[in-house]
């Protein structure tokens, strides 16, 4: 007995997320989503979507198609700067790299399959679905090890206090308005916990300077720390206009309002 197996997708996921940080760590539930599991024509997918419909929610069993290689341990977004082992975690960098979702399923269209909030970024392949049921897949009483642990920890009051200086506060106010991009709900979640450097939470040493940067999305905060303040400096883009203006790297996120915000506010040098 051969101890490979290959494996064919059997659709693929259509979603708004292209790149692997527009994806939530988990689903967002509380967030209205719409995304599409297409099928593959021709392989009788239609008669084995029977009998599905009545469930409202489905497991996807996927492939973290965009990763190469994976660690034993790994450093998770959520809780102290501290690595688990990756079989402790759901990392997406694992020695056989499968992702498993509880999506909502919305509705079938044919081979089309309408379904709720996903952690799945555009055009990647699924594997498998299987129906989820609560009795069988769900045990809400059982513990959650060091994820328990980082919850009790979350749950205490936040050690820093989050404050924008007045060039990030325009720089913030003209992205909501003009663009709809808020990302000061993460900014508040994470620096008011834990501001140090954290290469999951994408928060690193400001080059050549005293201050540190945070990753949000498409973009970058600088920030600076004294004792249990944070003071937010200012926004910039997270890709320079040489990147934003090229044919080939098309489809970059956010990249007309990156684009303008350096109309604004010109790169330095
Ligand atoms: C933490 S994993 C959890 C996945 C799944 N819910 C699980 O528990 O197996 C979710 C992350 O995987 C990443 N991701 C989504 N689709 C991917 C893909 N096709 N290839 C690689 N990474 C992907 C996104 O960054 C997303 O935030």
């Amino acid at each position: 007995m051969s101890s490979f197996l290959t494996l064919q997708p059997i659709g693929f996921i259509r979603t708004q997320k292209q790149v692997k940080f527009q994806a939530r760590h988990q689903p967002a539930e509380t967030e209205p989503e719409r995304n599409v599991l297409e099928l593959l024509p021709g392989c009788d997918y239609e008669l084995a979507l029977r009998d599905l419909a009545g469930f409202s929610r489905i497991w996807l069993i996927w492939w973290f198609h965009r990763n190469t290689g994976w660690r034993p341990q790994v450093l998770p977004p959520r809780g102290p700067a501290q690595r688990r082992g990756v079989f402790a975690t759901r990392s997406p960098h694992r020695p056989c790299p499968l992702g498993l979702t509880p999506v909502q399923l919305i509705k079938i269209e044919g081979r089309q399959l309408i379904l709720g909030a996903c952690d799945l970024v555009d055009g990647t392949p699924v594997f498998d679905i299987k129906p989820y049921v609560a009795d069988y897949d769900s045990f809400p009483d059982e513990r959650a090890g060091w994820i328990d642990d980082v919850n009790a920890i979350l749950a205490a009051p936040p050690q820093f206090t989050v404050q924008f200086a007045p060039l990030a506060e325009e720089q913030a106010h003209w992205l909501i308005s003009g663009w709809q991009i808020d990302f000061r709900p993460r900014l508040f979640e994470l620096l008011s916990r834990d501001p140090s450097p954290h290469k999951t939470r994408r928060i690193r040493p400001r080059r050549n300077t005293p201050h540190f940067e945070i990753g949000c999305g498409a973009w970058r905060a600088i920030f600076a720390v004294e004792e249990n303040k944070v003071k937010v400096l200012e926004i910039e883009p997270g890709y320079p206009r040489r990147f934003l203006v090229d044919p080939a790297r098309e489809g970059m996120p956010d990249a007309a309002a990156q684009l303008a915000f350096l109309e604004f506010w010109p790169e330095r040098a």
